[in-house]
């Protein structure tokens, strides 16, 4: 087999970060987790390159043989220590060690955890050893490292939650790539390096090769999801694709899925930390407010259970063909324009081009009514207020939103100096528009 590896993108801020920490002269625990094919083996991969370190993927069993085998390699004298974990970890004294798919070793032996507590108090904590824990099972991570009831809390020196990359940096997988099929592509893969890697140019071309072939990555990924962080996983997916339905609030959901109320608030409660659903509420209202609304945490999710999941058996028999997801694939970029619209004001922002610089974003909803991206400056009073559009507009067309977007913005009882802009794919005469984008200025 072939593994091309690609290069190395963005993370610069967190590559930075971590080689810092692998130089401080103190002893180090550092926890990295985040969604499954995010991108956590490689960054720690990337960040360790330069270093002496040992690095090790625990398996299902038999972890301590595997460990004491890969740190011989590492460090020889390991060889004339006895197989077990505390002797072991004390004769990596000022060690890198990094233990990916922490979450296996505790699954192995649950009792995992107070060992590595004990020997970092006893020997580690006054040592340079620098000990990085990665996982994908996030649920797992949390509950067993990172919160209060676990013997490892208060260890920890840093932890790191790895989100998908942002919508930019699809430019430097796809260098010639035009912004129009880069929306098309992040329409698919989010900022989710594993999925990004798995797609070619041009897009349609290989999406219906991808579909049509036996091997295809597609038919068995959100099973994969599922069922390595969830014991019930079938449940887990009723609900995402009562969400992937556009089912937003609890109740709708309940209704569509036919599970319990019960059931639902913890389910959800777990998909939310697993990145898998995330809630948001209207930019006016508090988080706890009950005007929030769930939904898909990525792209890949959304594709999924919109063009995939329904089609499954199609796909298995070789008679679904891209052409069919190409017929509405404009109307479900609606939604995705809207995420990478929000990544463009932000990064407008950082370069202070906006009318104002905001310093928080979000959407707006109320009864039938929407607002696609707010931005706000609470201390200068100065709000704006964007309309998405993923369509190609002429000025007159464009004015008219505007101009519906005026009178929404009265209903929000947001009461700042406020503006008025539009992000559309095209829009003609831009120029004669105070605020309007498109993806000419991407
Ligand atoms: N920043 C990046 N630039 C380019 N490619 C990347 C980047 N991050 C990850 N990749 C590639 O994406 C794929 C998935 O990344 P990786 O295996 O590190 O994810 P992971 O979070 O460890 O996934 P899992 O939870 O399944 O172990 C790999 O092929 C990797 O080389
Ligand atoms: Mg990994």
């Amino acid at each position: 087999m072939i593994i091309m590896i690609i290069k190395f993108v963005d993370r610069e801020e967190e590559l930075k970060a971590l080689r810092e920490r692998l130089k401080s002269e103190k002893f180090e625990l550092i926890i990295i987790y985040g969604r499954r094919r995010v991108g956590k083996t490689r960054l720690i991969i990337e960040a360790i390159r330069d270093t002496p370190h040992l690095y090790y993927l625990a398996t299902e069993g038999d972890n301590l043989r595997y460990f004491k085998a890969i740190a011989e390699r590492a460090f020889p004298h390991i060889k004339y220590i006895k197989e077990d974990w505390e002797a072991l970890l004390h004769a990596l004294k000022d060690k890198v060690i990094v233990i990916d798919e922490f979450p296996n070793l505790i699954k192995e032996n649950p009792g995992i955890i107070s060992t590595f507590q004990r020997a970092i108090d006893m020997e580690l904590q006054n040592s340079k050893t620098k000990l990085i824990l990665l996982g994908s099972s996030v649920s797992m991570i949390k509950e067993k490292v990172l919160s209060y009831k676990s013997p490892l809390y208060g260890r920890r020196t840093a932890s790191l939650r790895l989100r998908p990359l942002s919508f930019f940096s699809l430019r430097d997988f796809f260098p010639e790539a035009d912004t129009r099929e880069l929306v098309e592509v992040y329409g698919l893969t989010d900022g989710i390096p594993y999925y990004i890697a798995q797609v070619k140019l041009p897009f349609w071309e290989w999406l219906d090769e991808e579909i049509k072939s036996p091997l295809t990555f597609f038919r068995d990924e959100v099973d994969f999801l599922l069922k390595y962080e969830f014991s019930e996983p079938t449940k887990y997916r009723r609900i995402l694709e009562a969400i992937a339905f556009g089912k937003t609030t609890l109740k709708e959901i309940k209704d569509f899925s036919g599970l319990k109320h019960s059931d639902i608030t913890p389910y959800l409660r777990n998909l939310i930390e697993t990145d898998l659903v995330k809630r948001e509420v209207p930019i006016t209202e508090r988080p706890t407010s009950k005007k929030g609304r769930y939904s898909l945490a990525d792209n890949f999710l959304a594709f999924w259970f919109r063009f995939i999941g329904p089609n499954l058996s199609r796909i298995e028999e070789g008679t679904f063909s891209a052409e069919e997801i190409k017929e509405s694939y404009d109307d479900y970029l609606g939604q995705v324009f809207e995420k990478v619209a929000r990544q463009f004001l932000l990064r407008i922002n950082k370069q202070e081009k906006p009318p104002f610089k905001f310093t928080r974003i979000g959407k707006w909803w109320h009864k039938g009514e929407e607002i696609d991206l707010i931005a706000l400056n609470d201390k200068e009073k100065k709000a704006l207020f964007v309309e998405v559009k993923w369509k190609d507009l002429n000025l007159r067309e464009a004015k008219g939103i505007i101009k519906d977007l005026k009178r929404k913005s009265e209903l929000t009882g947001i009461k700042y100096e406020k503006h008025y802009g539009i992000i559309a794919r095209k829009i003609k005469g831009k120029e004669r528009l105070e605020l309007a984008w498109d993806l000419e200025d991407f």
